[in-house]
This record gives C-alpha cells, structure tokens and sequence, in this order.
C-alpha cells in the first residue's frame, strides 16, 4: 500500500460531490482504504476522505487514539465509513477547533452538531449503525463533509476564530500540519 499525496484547498477535486460505492470487498476498495489509513498515520491526521487524496468515492477513515493534534480530545475508534448517512439528533451544536489535512497549518473554530447517528457500511459491505456526540459526531462531519465538497472554512462563522495553529496557540505542543 501507500502514502498518497494530500490534496490542498485550491485543488477542485476537494469541491466535487463524491460517488457511492457500489461494490463492496472489492481489492480496489481494499487497497484505497489501506492507502488512506496508511496515508493518515503518516501525516498524523484524525480522519481521511477518499477525495482528498483523489479519489471521488464515498469513503472515510478516521480514528482518535490521543492525538496530538487535538490533545484535548477523546479518543475515537477506528473506523472505515462507506456511503454514509448522517442524522443529526436535536439542533443543539457547539463550538470546536478544527483543521484539515487538506488546509495545513491553520485552524478554524466550527459550529458542529453535538449528537448525531450515522449509517453506512465498513469495506466488506458490513452495517455500521452508531449513535455518537462530542469528538466523535464533530470528526465524522467534518469527514463527510468532504464527500460533499466542503472543507471546514466554509463552515467557520466568525472568521476571527480562522488563523495559523503556531499563531492561535503560541506554545501549544500541536503537531504541525
Ligand atoms: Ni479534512
């Protein structure tokens, strides 16, 4: 497998709506899913979605063990989510400080759904069916939104909350991107 090149904000591939995956077990969708979890650990992300390194397919990894990058932050477990459904349960959002792979070196503070259940189905076809809040419902929507083409900016209200990491949080031991 391999470390793909990540795709910058700029790129119009980040702006396309991503197709459904239509065949599950498959070794292409193996070897795509094996690149975006090889390519996240490299880059110490949080998430990865199938179009930031190219691929226009609705597909995302994401997994939280301590994170650097969000020292703060429960863990999430790992997770290939295919085709997915997002349901937010209730209006209520909050607050939380983001960045992207594909947005390197800056962070943003983005209003997120704190609770939502999510449908979809891992990489050998099998249902997952989760109902989630905090960390884990903010990485899964900041993840689908790139099959939407959305990057977390335009989702950024105040864009005072919008800078440079090393700027935002001087002395901050967060990874740089
Ligand atoms: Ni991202």
């Amino acid at each position: 497998m391999a470390i793909r090149d990540v795709l910058k904000m700029g790129d119009p591939r980040l702006l396309a709506v991503a197709a459904p995956v239509e065949a599950f077990g498959t070794p292409a969708l193996d070897a795509l899913v094996a690149d975006l979890w090889d390519t996240m650990h490299h880059l110490d992300g949080a998430g990865l979605a199938a179009p930031q390194i190219g691929v226009g397919l609705r597909v995302v990894v994401f997994a939280v063990d301590r994170n650097p990058r969000y020292p703060e932050a429960e863990s999430v477990p790992a997770t290939v989510l295919i085709n997915p459904v997002l349901t937010p349960i209730g209006d209520a959002q909050e607050d939380g400080w983001e960045g992207c792979l594909s947005v390197p070196g800056l962070r943003g503070l983005v209003p997120r759904y704190r609770r939502l259940r999510y449908v979809g189905c891992g990489a050998d076809g099998s249902r997952i069916d989760r109902t989630v809040s905090g960390f884990h419902a903010r990485v899964v929507q900041h993840e689908v939104d790139h099959l939407d083409g959305i990057l977390y900016p335009r989702r950024i209200r105040d864009l005072t909350q919008f800078g440079f990491t090393d700027a935002l949080f001087p002395g901050e031991a967060l990874a740089a991107d």
